[in-house]
């Protein structure tokens, strides 16, 4: 049993706790503590509260010095940061005028990384992921969601979950990881098998035996897969025991009403969302999350975030970092901007990437600074957090701890 440690004093303490996961938050319900302690041991909080009030119960005590505000480490719970090259072309094109999907039509978009990916070597990932989760972790993000997707074939598809798990033991980020091979139809798919079935029946087993994932994703859209194509693949996932989310309703929709069928976790996107959708998601038990890196990278609408809110929705706010439609990959500046335009109150921006993200990944242990959750911190260099969103990013942590170890200042 490691000495109970104390961490502080912070200016201020958001816990963000005690929050319901679902519809709006003022900034009224958040709870401040000034002059705030964590108690933490082997990895986890112990209590939190005022910091001279802890001391009696601390063995060592780690001082914050100068004026600091605390949060739970972010959680991003959407990105494809495993892939190899980049689609500089692609950006290039869009923004002289050409569209995503014209892209993708033309031999661009998502096959170009595929491609790409494909002839990249299994630790030619792992070591860009590693240093993409690096940029992640000293901007605040502790827990980072990587896809798959980019192989497109049972042993490239396996190659990129293997990567992925072997970045997770190098990194001190956690990675979650999800298959997405039903990302786009294989082009080169040459087999008079269907893709989708072999993937189930010949790629799902490997993921258990070999703990590379428990989370199955897929694309709804015209340029991928049809709600009609997914239902049976989601039959098998769910079946077999797996975690459903959907890369739902981007360009059109379909993807949400899949979701709410299959009690998926999370349906992202939703930037084509209409009335419709955001009932039927505010009615079920997903979590939506918006990925305005994604409206960014292509100059698009932004997820109706304040609609979602509004109508009883659970909002998570993720970076969706990918080389195609989000480049960037800033998920504190992507979701200050997505306050800005969605009018979205501080509770609502940081709720959607600490604890309302961790539910969208159906994680239990972390998301708030409360006893017995992870001690993930993100410490940033103010006495006031409003400046935290109203900087867009730009107001960097000073410090940052995972699992109760400072690894980054
Ligand atoms: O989440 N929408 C589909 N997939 C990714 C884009 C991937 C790519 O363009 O490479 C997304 O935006
Ligand atoms: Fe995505």
């Amino acid at each position: 049993m490691s000495k109970p440690l104390l961490i502080g004093p912070f200016t201020q303490l958001l816990p963000m706790s005690g929050l319901p996961v679902k519809g709006a938050l003022s900034d009224e319900q958040l709870v401040l503590i000034e002059n705030g302690g964590i108690l933490i041991s082997e990895g986890r909080i112990k209590t939190i509260g005022i910091f001279d009030d802890l001391k009696s119960d601390a063995v060592d005590i780690h001082y914050i010095v100068g004026k600091h505000v605390c949060l739970p480490g972010f959680i991003d719970a959407h990105t494809h940061i495993c892939f190899g090259g980049s689609r500089a072309r692609d950006y290039a094109f869009r923004n002289s005028g050409k569209t995503y999907l014209e892209i993708a039509k033309a031999g661009g978009g998502i096959w170009d990384t595929v491609t790409q990916t494909r002839a990249a070597s299994q630790e030619n990932l792992v070591e860009s992921i590693v240093s993409r989760s690096k940029t992640h972790l000293e901007s605040g993000t502790t827990t980072i969601e990587v896809k798959s997707g980019y192989g497109l074939s049972i042993d490239e598809e396996l190659k990129m979950l293997r990567a992925i798990k072997q970045a997770g033991e190098k990194t001190k980020a956690d990675l979650v990881a999800t298959c997405l091979a039903a990302h786009m139809k294989p082009k080169d798919w040459n087999s008079d098998k269907n893709y989708l079935e072999e993937i189930a029946s010949q790629l799902f087993p490997i993921l258990k035996s070999e703990g590379l994932t428990n989370r199955i994703d897929a694309f709804i859209e015209e340029s991928a897969f049809s709600a009609l194509e997914i239902a049976p693949y989601f039959k098998k996932a769910k079946a077999m025991g797996f975690d459903i989310t959907v890369h739902a309703d981007q360009f059109t929709t379909g993807g949400s009403e899949v979701a709410t069928q299959f009690d998926a976790i999370s349906a992202d996107h939703l930037e084509a969302s209409t009335e419709n959708e955001i009932r039927l998601l505010a009615n079920s038990n997903v979590i939506s999350t918006a990925l305005p890196g994604a409206s960014l990278g292509l100059g698009c609408d932004f997820t109706p975030a304040r609609k979602i809110l509004d109508a009883g929705g659970a909002l998570a706010i993720a970076s969706d970092h990918n080389p195609g439609s989000a480049p960037m990959g800033h998920l504190l500046t992507q979701a200050s901007i997505l306050g800005t335009f969605e009018k979205l109150s501080n509770a609502e921006v940081l709720a959607g990437i600490t604890f309302r993200a961790s539910a969208a990944l159906n994680l239990a242990d972390r998301g708030s600074i409360e006893a017995n959750k992870l001690a993930d911190f993100a410490v940033f260099p103010t006495d006031n957090y409003q400046e935290i969103t109203y900087q867009q990013g730009q107001l960097k942590p000073n410090m940052v701890w995972k699992k109760g170890e400072k690894i980054y200042e």
